[in-house]
């Protein structure tokens, strides 16, 4: 078995040595366990966030494992600093093979009669807006040089209820739409669209979610799953991996589910 950097047996993992992937929300969470996995694997990674230190700390993170892996600060919600985050990618990368659309937000739980016009705005602005922005993009750099892979990184709340999070389960399920409707109209000019679909996940925004939950809903969300847990950021990310790799080159438009069997 041989084994990179990371001590990952690269031999069997999937394969995106080479690939060029551009990431957002990569300074944390899902997008950060996601960009190391990549650039350790041998792919050339630009991760964009809005978050600069956390961003750059996970840049040098994988070079000093002696990977590819670069930060751009970005705010998903402007689509001229997109425009300027592709830019640099194609510039830096010499093209775009894989565009993973990670970067969101969560709000505050409250009764949907309840939530402020300011938490609904910025889930819109950010969690679908900013996918947008970053699928129109993608599409503008990749149409041109022979197609690409786009990985939206949506939610279960964009398949199902999620009481409470009503605005973060809207914009999740407009990226639903926006997944499947795009992966129609670009699959003649080769560029294929996914979307990953986490249940609860280990990370700093469920973390920051759960804080506002008193311990009888905690429980009960962690009880939500069959396996009676989170998940971990590597069991998204190893997924993505894969999403990102040739052997998914056949699935366009699809919601994969991460979710420890909740919608079973
Ligand atoms: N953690 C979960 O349980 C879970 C479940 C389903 C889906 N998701 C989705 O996974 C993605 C990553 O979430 P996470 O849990 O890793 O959260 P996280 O908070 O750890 O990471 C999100 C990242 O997005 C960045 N970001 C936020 N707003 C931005 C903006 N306007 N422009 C650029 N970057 C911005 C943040 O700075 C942060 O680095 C999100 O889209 C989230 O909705 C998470």
């Amino acid at each position: 078995m041989t084994l990179n950097t990371n001590g990952i047996a690269s031999d069997v993992a999937s394969n995106v040595a080479g690939k060029r992937i551009l990431i957002t929300g990569g300074a944390s969470g899902i997008g950060a366990a996601s960009a190391l996995l990549l650039a350790s694997r041998g792919a050339k990674v630009v991760i964009g966030d809005l978050a600069e230190e956390m961003g750059a700390a996970v840049a040098k993170q994988g070079q000093d494992a002696g990977n590819s892996i670069v930060f751009k600060k970005v705010d998903v919600t402007s689509g001229d600093e997109v425009r300027a985050l592709f830019d640099f990618a194609v510039e830096t990368l010499g093209g775009l093979d894989v565009v993973i659309n990670n970067a969101g937000i969560d709000h505050k739980p409250a009764p949907m009669h309840e939530l402020s016009d300011d938490d609904f705005d910025r889930n819109i602005a950010v969690n679908l807006k900013g996918v947008w922005h970053c699928m129109r993009a993608a599409v503008t750099c990749m149409a041109p040089n022979g197609g690409g892979h786009v990985i939206n990184v949506a939610s279960i709340a964009g398949l199902r209820s999620a009481p409470l999070l009503t605005a973060y389960s809207a914009a999740k399920h407009g990226v639903m739409g926006l997944t499947k409707s795009a992966a129609h109209e670009y699959a003649r000019v080769n560029i294929r669209f996914n979307a990953v679909c986490p249940s609860f996940i280990d990370t700093p925004m469920v973390r920051n979610t759960m804080a506002n939950m008193n311990e009888r809903v905690q429980q009960a969300t962690i009880k939500a799953s069959p396996m009676r847990r989170l998940g971990e950021v590597d069991e998204v990310s190893g997924a993505i991996a894969w999403l990102a790799s040739d052997e998914s080159s056949f699935m366009n438009g699809h919601a994969f589910t991460l979710d420890g069997g909740m919608l079973a």
